[in-house]
């Protein structure tokens, strides 16, 4: 079990007067992840993988030691297979840019999606004339799998899917789909943004061929996030950029790119928050991510529980607690949910996000709502009371 009042001593601003409930955002930092960024400036500030200096030798061992600490966090067969980019957007857009696509080939895709994993393939299906098939859910973000057998055939190119809603926090059964994408000679992409920050990812096991994920989402720095590519797609994924850092070799009118994972890294790399993310996975490894996963669902039974009771408060998403990470979306009958999340900050300080959280197919398709909804999200250093007092402010906003 975590200890969440240790934890909470890692995180200095959570001192700061505001109760936290933005964590699928972005998260906080801890300040392990601080000290390791500072000691790249501090201590070794320079760039990676071409000078002979002391300084850059360093900064190169502690870059590299980053993404070996990435890709056991994830279970890649090593660091060759984790480029590090800006984000989980970036990622996607690297696959969906780096494919060879014809008129004929498929994409499959889901109305749950977050738009970077949405209008990604849209705009494919523009480009290049790819049918796009879009696989519904249940108002609980449930899956037939059946569904899935139906739309992936074997024209499908790829199946694009998240790893776990940022709207419903349903944790969605990513293996059982990559098998039947897999069956067909499809490729399975997984949007890892709202997943490997809250459970232990494993993308050997679940037969994942690629999985964009972002840093700041599981305690990391901003500007940095990763992208697993498997092992057979490692020559065949073009790099999004070229330039510095991707080559082997160059000749008047030729070049050789350089092995992965740097020949998707073009120019100089976020040094310091990479550095910084694999202080991260160090952080979360020692916690341990079931641990994580286990406080996730408990935290989460007791808002879906605390909010359903609440007269006037819709929930939306899976009842079942075990069935989604820590992040809970409401509304309260017709207030506007920018105007419950003010109220939250202002009289409460209590911050959440409100609005469509870039997903409005799944708003529109599943619950037409225009204006979103309120969305509270937990991580390891929320506590059970901080939970109450959520419920207690979304209880005196719906007596209004
Ligand atoms: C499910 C999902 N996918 C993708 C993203 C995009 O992440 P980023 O902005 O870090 O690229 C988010 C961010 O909220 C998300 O929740």
């Amino acid at each position: 079990m975590l200890n969440v009042d240790a934890i909470r001593r890692d995180f200095p601003i959570l001192n700061k007067g505001l109760t936290y409930f933005d964590s699928a955002a972005s998260s906080l930092t801890p300040e392990q992840v601080v000290l390791k960024e500072m000691e790249f400036y501090h201590d070794y500030r320079a760039n990676v993988e071409r000078g002979v200096h002391r300084w850059s030798q360093r900064a190169s061992a502690e870059f590299e030691k980053a993404h070996e600490e990435v890709a056991r966090f994830i279970n890649a067969p090593g660091p060759e297979n984790v480029a590090m980019l800006r984000n989980t957007t970036e990622g996607i857009n690297l696959v969906a840019n780096s494919l060879d696509w014809k008129k004929e080939d498929k994409i499959v895709t889901t109305v749950i999606e977050h738009h970077s994993n949405f209008i990604t393939w849209l705009r494919v299906g523009n480009r290049h004339g790819c049918k796009v098939d879009v696989v519904r859910a249940t108002s609980e973000g449930a899956f037939d799998l059946g569904d899935f057998e139906k739309k992936i055939d074997d024209k499908t190119k790829i199946v694009a899917v998240t790893g776990v809603s940022n709207v419903l926090g349903v944790i969605v059964p990513v293996k059982e789909i990559a098998e039947i994408a897999h069956e067909h000679g499809a490729k399975m992409l997984v949007d890892g943004a709202q997943s490997v920050p809250h459970m232990k990812t494993d993308v050997r096991g679940d037969k994942i061929d690629f999985l964009a994920f972002s840093g700041h989402k599981m305690l990391g720095p901003t500007g940095v996030g990763g992208l697993y590519i498997a092992e057979e797609e490692l020559y065949t994924t073009e790099p999004l950029c070229i330039g510095g850092g991707t080559i082997a070799d160059v000749t008047i009118d030729s070049y050789t790119l350089t092995e992965p994972p740097l020949r998707f890294e073009a120019g100089t790399p976020a040094i310091a928050q990479v550095i910084g993310l694999g202080e991260a996975c160090r952080y979360l490894n020692r916690e341990g991510m079931e641990n994580v996963t286990r406080w996730d669902h408990i935290l989460a039974e007791k808002m879906v529980d605390g909010l359903s009771d609440i007269d006037g408060v819709t929930i939306y998403g899976p009842k079942d607690p075990k069935k989604r990470v820590g992040l809970v979306t409401f509304n309260i009958r017709d207030l506007n949910p920018v105007d419950v999340a003010l109220t939250l900050d202002n009289d409460y300080a209590i911050a959440v996000r409100s609005g469509h959280h870039c997903a409005l197919p799944l708003m529109k398709e599943l619950f037409n709502l225009n204006e979103g909804n309120v969305r509270a999200s937990s991580y390891l250093y929320n506590t059970k009371e901080e939970v109450e007092a959520l419920i207690f402010a979304v209880t005196e906003i719906a007596k209004q």
